[in-house]
């Protein structure tokens, strides 16, 4: 059997008047990810010889984030209707070829549904129908058994054509060759004055073509956002189809009813996450890693065996294994953190390589630094990598301790197995195996000295 090749038709040129927003409606984000990119991603697994998108509303800036994405752009300047949509896309069609429409602003689209309707489509028209219970604004599916008959549209139907609940999804396929005839064949004589795609029926009923609805029961996997209230909804949704999937793989949350992924999270064995992460681009999360509740954890790799204690932030940032990070740690982009390293609350991380061991567990700003392993950096130690105009590098070799509210003013060297003592603002480099402070030089003490007592206001 000889397989006709695809095209995949993604008609996105709405305006998406009721997003009140001044960004194209398909630009924003379901899971991170803008809406049309769920569609494009869809699509792309099923492999088309060539994928159109039609554009109108926000033009260049819709466009513009899909530059990387091979496509065919086809701007609708006016929108005139779906059926004027898909006409803008005809001269790019291949005859020998079938076309999948698919909407651009249906992000959960099913890719087991498109495939049913892409074989179908050999020799049919195929269409993706539901259910609806409240059918109002939608294309009823006039069926006559097994075929339908026609598509009319809610404004022009009849009452009794009102009654039916089988709607139409917008998502159909046929061949090309049907296709492109049945389009020059499209009138706007209609209660909207719109070129209606769905007219498509009644010329395959006229040319003897048969005309199949297949219902889908997954009424999310159809739903178009329209409205904020819509784009929440559909998250929400998303949000927990992404939780169930976790579950299913054995990882263990917390409440997969509050998680949220913004992008792809892959997760070893005996992965525990607590209640109210959030997880951002591409996160991986090794066997045993725990999260606690309330982290914001960002393009990050946490190796296997780590904790992450409650209110931290990762962001870019590369964490070993069998550490111990927060509460309430900040890792900025540039993180490198070696295996066995604790880093405590309100440490602030950026642009720095830990080594094995170290711990920086309290108070804390370490950025543009080298670490070395079993370092430990004392509460309150400040490494001064900015100078108002430049940044310079901090070098903390193997084995150092620094004191307690110690500012290190890079660009420094801190030897090997030194001790830095505590309250220390070091300028020079400080050797190896020896003890280095800079302090005001006397401790004095006043005896009978009296606290300051609170003046009486008269
Ligand atoms: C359309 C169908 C209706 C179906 C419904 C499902 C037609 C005539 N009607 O209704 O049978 O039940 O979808 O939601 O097809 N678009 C363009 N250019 C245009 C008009 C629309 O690109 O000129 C795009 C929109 O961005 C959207 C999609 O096509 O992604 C559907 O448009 P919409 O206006 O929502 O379709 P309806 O007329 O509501
Ligand atoms: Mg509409």
């Amino acid at each position: 059997m000889s397989k006709k090749p695809l095209n995949i038709v993604i008609l996105a040129a709405g305006k998406g008047t009721r997003m009140y927003s001044n960004k194209p409606k398909v630009l924003h984000e379901i899971g991170g990810k803008p809406i049309l990119a769920h569609v494009i991603d869809c699509a792309r697994t099923l492999n088309p010889q060539k994928m159109i998108v039609v554009y109108g509303y926000g033009g260049e800036i819709v466009r513009e984030a899909f530059a990387h994405e091979t496509i065919t752009w086809v701007n609708q300047a006016e929108q005139l209707g779906t059926g004027h949509a898909v006409q803008q896309a005809a001269p790019y069609l291949d005859d020998d070829a079938k076309t999948l429409i698919m909407l651009g602003d249906v992000p959960l689209v099913d890719k087991e549904a498109c495939v049913s309707l892409i074989a179908s489509a050999a020799n049919k028209l195929a269409i993706l129908s539901f259910n609806k219970a409240d059918p109002t604004g939608y294309g009823r599916i006039v069926r006559n058994n097994d075929l339908v008959t026609a598509i009319v549209e809610h404004k022009d139907a009849t009452e009794a054509q009102h009654k039916i609940t089988e709607v139409n999804t917008g998502i159909m396929a046929m061949p090309n060759v049907y296709l492109k005839n049945w389009l020059s064949r499209i009138s706007n004589n209609n209660a909207q004055g719109e070129y209606y795609l769905t007219d498509i029926v009644e010329f395959a009923v006229l040319d003897k073509v048969d005309v199949i609805a297949e219902i889908t029961q997954d009424e999310w996997s159809v739903t178009g956002i329209n409205s904020k209230v819509d784009l929440s909804q559909i998250e929400r949704i998303y949000q927990s189809r992404v939780a169930q999937k976790l579950l299913q793989m054995g990882v263990a949350l917390k409440d997969p009813d509050r998680l949220d992924v913004r992008g792809i999270l892959s997760c070893g064995r005996d992965v525990e996450i607590d209640v109210n992460c959030v997880f951002e681009g591409n996160v991986s999360l090794g066997d045993n890693v725990k999260i606690a509740a309330n982290c914001i954890i960002k393009n990050a790799t946490i190796a296997a065996n780590t904790q992450i204690a409650p209110f931290t932030h990762i962001d870019d940032a590369v964490v070993g294994e069998n550490s111990r990070i927060g509460p309430y740690a900040r890792l900025r982009p540039g993180t490198l953190l070696e295996s066995d390293t604790h880093i405590g609350n309100f440490v602030e991380l950026k642009n720095v390589q830990v080594d094995i061991g170290s711990k920086i567990n309290h108070l804390s700003y370490v950025g543009d630094s080298t670490v070395g392993k079993n370092v430990n950096i004392g509460a309150g130690t400040i490494t001064c990598n900015y100078d108002g105009a430049n940044k310079f590098r901090t070098v903390i070799e193997d084995g150092a301790f620094i004191g307690s509210d110690s500012q290190l003013i890079a660009p420094v060297t801190i030897g090997k197995n030194a001790t830095i003592a505590a309250g220390s603002t070091i300028t020079k480099d400080a050797p190896a195996d020896a003890l280095t402070f800079c302090r005001s030089k006397e401790q004095k003490t006043i005896v009978g000295w009296k606290r300051p007592q609170k003046i009486k206001k008269v």
